[in-house]
């Protein structure tokens, strides 16, 4: 980028709020509240952070407004009583202190809301809800996800049932509403978000698919906006009409019966005339299938609500915000047309929460990449805090730092792929003299690979290997580690950050030359080692194999997805061992390919060391490709072109096979670390050789490795 960004990085104003630059942080609920709903230092560390990280302002994750009434996550921060003011009070003159503004986004759960039923209160909506649909979720969870999950309904108290709002209840929601905004106002927020989306409370009334009233709330979408109109028409009036207030919205539904996007026009409309400052747009998914979440708020399509939202702007003379995926470069460009006045950002910040600053100082290529795994989010669900996969700071800004050591040692870092290149980087940062060496060619281990089946980890890759080539950290490539080289480098310590080693499945069969490991399947596809596989393939495959390599196409990623599509050694029908998260990755890849896969796993849950959100994502977007999942499959014998399994009632069952690639037995690799430590070093361990945890594993251990130093 030759300029810095200038319609994202120009000031702008919500209201009376003046706005340094057009990046706002979205609501994303964290999930850290203390005990009884309280905001605490670590809610307050992990907002600061953002703020100093340069966004205009921080839209607080939804806070509860009748806490614990209407709440609908673990550590839900309370907004429902003065006793919480001092709290967040704390909060805002954090956020405030880097120049930074604050709003809270006001909530409550409705349908969603499900600590009620918990504690046998009953589920406040407009109507209540009919039928039940299809569960497209619990068959891909895992016994513990769903042990925690499922814990409220264990409770003695549990009770769900519905209570359609009546008269009172309305008026007890608007007063519960009101009364938030007003203590928000006291505690020195800058303005108020009302959560209208989500299949909350507000998205209930709005909703047509759920809201079946027949009285002044219900039918039309006048009626059924009402309740949101009346909210704002109130708080307008209570704290006054110069105090910022918007919404946020649905501006559409993904299913085929809920909000269009001309409802959401028209309640914007609505709530605009009632007082609105500004329209901040959102969507939903199915809430009856696990992709609600990546079809609808949390999308994984890039850009998926623009057009929505600029349908929007077309209606209202306030801003109008859009959320969703949105690269700056994008944004500038979508704000500079007028689409939409400014951009939220969530997980990208989660990710980097200095990536407005960076933009600002146009250093793009210093932004650590989100890479749209959903463990953030995957996390809350299982009643955890916020985390994320790629930041180890996140949600834990009030216990871990990178402060500089106090006396530089001499580091060898042994493995060049995520582990090692963060535990590099995190220790030159911190002064020490640090050497990173890697056995291939090139730096990124697996995870480069599996860039090019999904590039989001390609990206981080990239920012990986710039921040190491910025730093002053000696990089050796091609070097084989032996003791003698570590005797060389004399080093006070060494991180062994190596990767996992892989176990062959003791099968008949399986040195069949149509049988590959996943370690020959990045050979094939990044022509690192790629010796070890060429004796293996068609003389043919060979030949494109070594013009790959000599060509270094292998080398440019975006290149070798395109041309994987044109060519592969890989045959028409894929088998694959193991259902696990690479399996998943990999099938997806191969499907797009037009191969036939088939995955057979000895468990029930494909994918299941993929974040919650993801999986339910990926064996969505497999099962439409036509790849097989057989559960509860053991294999038991490999011939040239079949495979044979046994099959839960103890059945054999025998497939077809032109390849067959074994994804299982990924386990930590402890030897190197064992032999060093035998000979006096001090070692430290990163990553999947400790213990087999793929990108967090790697990200969050290389980095309290580097930061333990
Ligand atoms: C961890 C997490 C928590 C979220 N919690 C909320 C929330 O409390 N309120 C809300 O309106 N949206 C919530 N969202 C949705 C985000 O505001 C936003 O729509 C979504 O992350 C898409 O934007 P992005 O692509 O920039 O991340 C959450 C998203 C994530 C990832
Ligand atoms: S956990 Fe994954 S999806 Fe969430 S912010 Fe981090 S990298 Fe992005």
């Amino acid at each position: 980028m030759s300029k810095p960004l200038q319609h994202i990085t120009a000031p702008g104003r919500i209201g009376q709020i003046p706005l340094r630059n057009r990046m706002i942080m979205t609501p994303m609920g964290s999930n850290t509240a203390a005990e009884g709903g309280f905001c605490s230092e670590q809610t307050v560390s992990y907002y600061e952070a953002r703020a100093r990280g340069g966004a205009a302002m921080l839209i607080m994750g939804s806070v509860s407004v009748a806490w614990p009434r209407g709440s609908s996550n673990y550590r839900h921060i309370a907004l429902s009583d003065d006793k919480y003011i001092p709290g967040l009070q704390q909060l805002v003159e954090a956020v405030h202190a880097h120049d930074c503004r604050v709003a809270a986004q006001l909530h409550h759960g409705g349908l969603m809301a499900f600590n009620e039923a918990a504690v046998g209160h009953p589920t406040l909506c407009p109507s209540a809800p009919q039928g039940h649909s299809a569960d497209e979720m619990t068959p891909f969870m895992t016994a513990e996800e769903l042990g925690i999950i499922s814990a409220p309904m264990q409770e003695p108290t549990f009770n769900l049932h519905y209570k359609e709002a009546d008269d009172d209840d309305i008026r007890w929601v608007i007063d519960v509403f009101v009364a938030a905004a007003e203590r928000a106002k006291r505690i020195g927020f800058d303005g108020v978000e009302i959560h209208a989306g989500h299949g909350y409370l507000i998205a209930n009334f709005l909703n047509p698919s759920v809201n079946r009233r027949q009285d002044r709330y219900g039918g039309c979408i006048e009626n059924r906006s009402r309740l949101l109109v009346e909210i704002i028409t109130e708080i307008k009036a209570r704290v006054g009409a110069e105090y910022p207030v918007w919404f946020r919205l649905d501006s559409v539904h993904f299913t085929d019966d809920g909000i269009t996007n001309e409802d959401a026009q028209v309640t914007a409309r609505l709530a605009v005339a009632a007082g609105a400052d500004a329209v901040h747009c959102s969507a939903d998914g199915d809430h009856a299938k696990g992709t609600c979440y990546s079809d609808g708020h949390a999308t994984h399509t890039p850009g998926r609500f623009v057009p929505f939202a600029a349908a929007i702007k077309a209606q209202v003379a306030v801003p109008v915000i859009c959320p969703g995926r949105i690269e700056p470069e994008v944004g500038d460009r979508l704000i500079g047309d007028g689409q939409v006045d400014f951009i939220t950002m969530g997980r990208k910040l989660l990710a980097d929460p200095d990536l407005p600053n960076k933009i600002l100082e146009n250093r793009p290529q210093d932004i650590r990449p989100c890479i749209y795994c959903y463990t953030c989010i995957s996390n809350i669900f299982v009643n955890n805090h916020i985390r994320c996969a790629v930041n180890a700071m996140t949600g834990f800004e009030s216990e871990r730092d990178l402060i500089g050591s106090d006396r530089a040692r001499k580091i060898l870092v042994i493995g060049g792929g995520p582990a090692g290149m963060e535990a590099a980087r995190v220790a030159a940062l911190r002064g020490h003299r640090v050497t990173l060496v890697e056995k291939a060619s090139r730096l990124g281990g697996t995870v480069y690979f599996s860039g090019v089946s999904y590039p989001p980890n390609g990206r981080l890759v990239a920012y990986l290997q710039h921040q190491v080539r910025q730093l002053p950290i000696t990089v050796a490539l091609g070097v084989e580690v032996t003791p003698d080289y570590v005797a060389r480098q004399a080093p006070d310590a060494v991180v062994v950050a190596v990767g996992a080693a892989r176990e062959m499945p003791e099968v008949e069969g399986i040195d069949l030359p149509h049988v590959f490991s996943g370690d020959d399947m990045r050979s094939m596809i990044t022509g690192d080692d790629a010796e070890q596989v060429k004796g293996r393939l068609s003389s043919f495959n060979r030949m494109m194999l070594g013009l790959g390599s000599a060509s270094r196409i292998t080398r440019n990623i975006p290149l070798m997805r395109s041309l994987s599509k044109l060519w592969m050694p890989i045959g028409k029908r894929v088998v694959m061992i193991g259902g696990g998260l690479v399996a998943v990755e990999l099938a997806e890849f191969l499907a797009e390919r037009g191969r036939q896969v088939t995955l057979l796993d000895e468990g029930t849950v494909f994918g299941k060391e993929t974040p919650l959100v993801r999986r339910w994502r990926n064996l969505a977007d497999i099962r439409k490709l036509g790849v097989r999942c057989l559960p509860n499959a053991r294999v038991i014998r490999i011939r040239q072109g079949l495979l044979t399994y046994v099959n839960a009632l103890d059945q054999e069952r025998t497939i077809a096979a032109d390849c067959v690639i074994v994804t299982s037995g990924t386990v930590a690799n402890t030897s190197l670390a064992e032999r060093l430590r035998q000979q006096g070093y001090e070692v430290h361990m990163a990553g999947d050789c400790s213990q087999v945890g793929y990108i967090e594993g790697a990200m969050h251990g290389g980095f309290k490795v580097g930061a333990a130093l």
